[in-house]
């Protein structure tokens, strides 16, 4: 087994999510994290780390193994660098290692170049160790990260995107990253006791997001990961995340609902929550969003609403931004909370935001929006009924 005990991870994110990548790491038990060039990192990994990190984060895009750093002033530095590393201890005989680039404010810039001399310099060292490497065999995706002159070897151990949970399979258009939506869920006051809305629903991803977290469903547990192929890993590593995330799922009451005007949404949202096994806690309708009612008199509505670039024309997503300031204003202890892109979508909205974030949806800078509602004050002293009584101004509710 490589590397056991000592390893260092590198969980990257979307740009603008990296804090929640990190609350979510503090949550699964790992304190000690630090961001590194947009990236999360953890010492002192094993392998059953990687295995629960790739199995329960819910915003991180992958779980990468450090290999190795050093400095990357010319293409015989990166060679040297990378025939450096034990590769022999890392891919087996017949390992196909494919190489991936980036390269940030350096003398080396050329992807293509970078990568031809660091794929010949890890088959030179294989071939050291093996004879002749056939590439027949397990993927290793290898990642050389160029920043400021200063080459990170990575070792991608999830394989396919952390997004990719398994459960939505069929196309839609313009469809939120599971791990984006998930980070939209963690940044809003939403917690399983209130209604959760996300009234431009589309394929269904924040909803089923927030079903899946409410109900302690490992992102991971309906997928496999590079890793698993490895001689290197530990072979039990994958069953014990495994059992932890079956041992984790619990049922509980939820108030999720979506709706959508296109009926072809719903109907994939409808597939996509079941494929994720929350069908029976969330709900879809066909609706325009503008005819949106409630009897919760407290809720959160979460969204990314068609928007000119993508879906739609733009002068229409004005219009809709400008009809769900009027429905906010209906709403008045509701919390929304939209991603948009829009130039000016606090103007068309009619109020300033309480909070705004900058995160990039597919390469898109958009802004998350909060709106906040009448906070629900929650007294100290229980009533007679021992139920909560919440009151908002100098109103009463029960
Ligand atoms: C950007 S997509 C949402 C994608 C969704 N978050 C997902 O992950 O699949 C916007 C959605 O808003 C829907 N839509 C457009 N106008 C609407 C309206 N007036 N009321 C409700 N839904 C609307 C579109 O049909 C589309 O599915």
């Amino acid at each position: 087994m490589f590397f056991v005990n000592i390893m260092k991870l590198l969980i990257p994110s979307a740009s603008g999510i990296e804090a929640v990548v990190k609350r979510q790491l503090n949550s699964l038990g790992y304190p000690d994290t630090r961001a590194v060039n947009g990236r999360v990192a953890i010492d002192n990994c094993d392998w059953t780390d990687v295995a629960r990190i790739n199995m329960f984060i819910r915003s991180g895009e992958r779980v990468l193994v450090s290999l190795a750093c050093f400095a990357c002033p010319d293409f015989d530095a990166l060679y040297d660098g990378v025939t450096g590393i034990e590769w022999g201890d890392v891919v087996d005989r017949y390992g196909k290692v494919t190489v991936v680039t980036k390269a940030v404010n350096s003398a080396l810039f050329a992807h293509h170049s970078i990568q031809s001399v660091g794929k010949k310099a890890i088959v030179d060292a294989l071939n050291k160790k093996y004879g002749r490497v056939e590439e027949t065999g397990a993927e290793y995706r290898v990642e050389l990260d160029i920043t400021d002159d200063v080459c990170t070897v990575n070792l991608d151990t999830s394989g396919a995107g952390l997004h990719k949970r398994g459960y939505r399979t069929l196309n839609y258009d313009a469809p939120l990253k599971e791990t984006t939506a998930s980070a939209l869920l963690d940044l809003s006051v939403w917690n399983p006791d209130k209604m959760l809305t996300d009234l431009f629903c589309g394929s269904g991803t924040i909803p089923i997001e927030g079903a899946m977290k409410a109900l302690n469903i490992a992102p991971g547990a309906n997928r496999h990961f590079a890793y698993e192929q490895w001689a290197c890993t530990d072979p039990k590593a994958y069953d014990v995340a495994l059992a932890e995330a079956r041992d984790a799922f619990t049922p509980r009451k939820l108030n999720i609902v979506g709706g959508d005007v296109n009926p072809k949404a719903v109907e994939i949202a409808n597939f996509h929550a079941q494929q994720a096994g929350v069908s029976e806690y969330v709900k879809f309708n066909v609706r325009d969003a503008r005819q949106f009612v409630t009897r919760s008199a407290f809720g959160v509505n979460i969204s990314n609403p068609p928007y000119g670039e993508r879906l739609g024309d733009e002068s229409s997503a004005r219009q809709l931004a400008r009809d769900m300031g009027k429905l906010y204003r209906t709403l008045d202890n509701w919390n929304f909370y939209f991603l948009s892109p829009i130039d000016g979508f606090e103007r068309e909205f009619g109020r300033r935001a309480n909070k705004k974030r900058y995160i990039f949806n597919a390469g898109i800078k958009c802004s998350y929006y909060s709106f906040n509602g009448a906070k629900p004050v929650k007294h100290s002293e229980k009533s007679p009924s021992s139920t909560r009584v919440y009151s908002i101004g100098n109103q009463e509710k029960t």
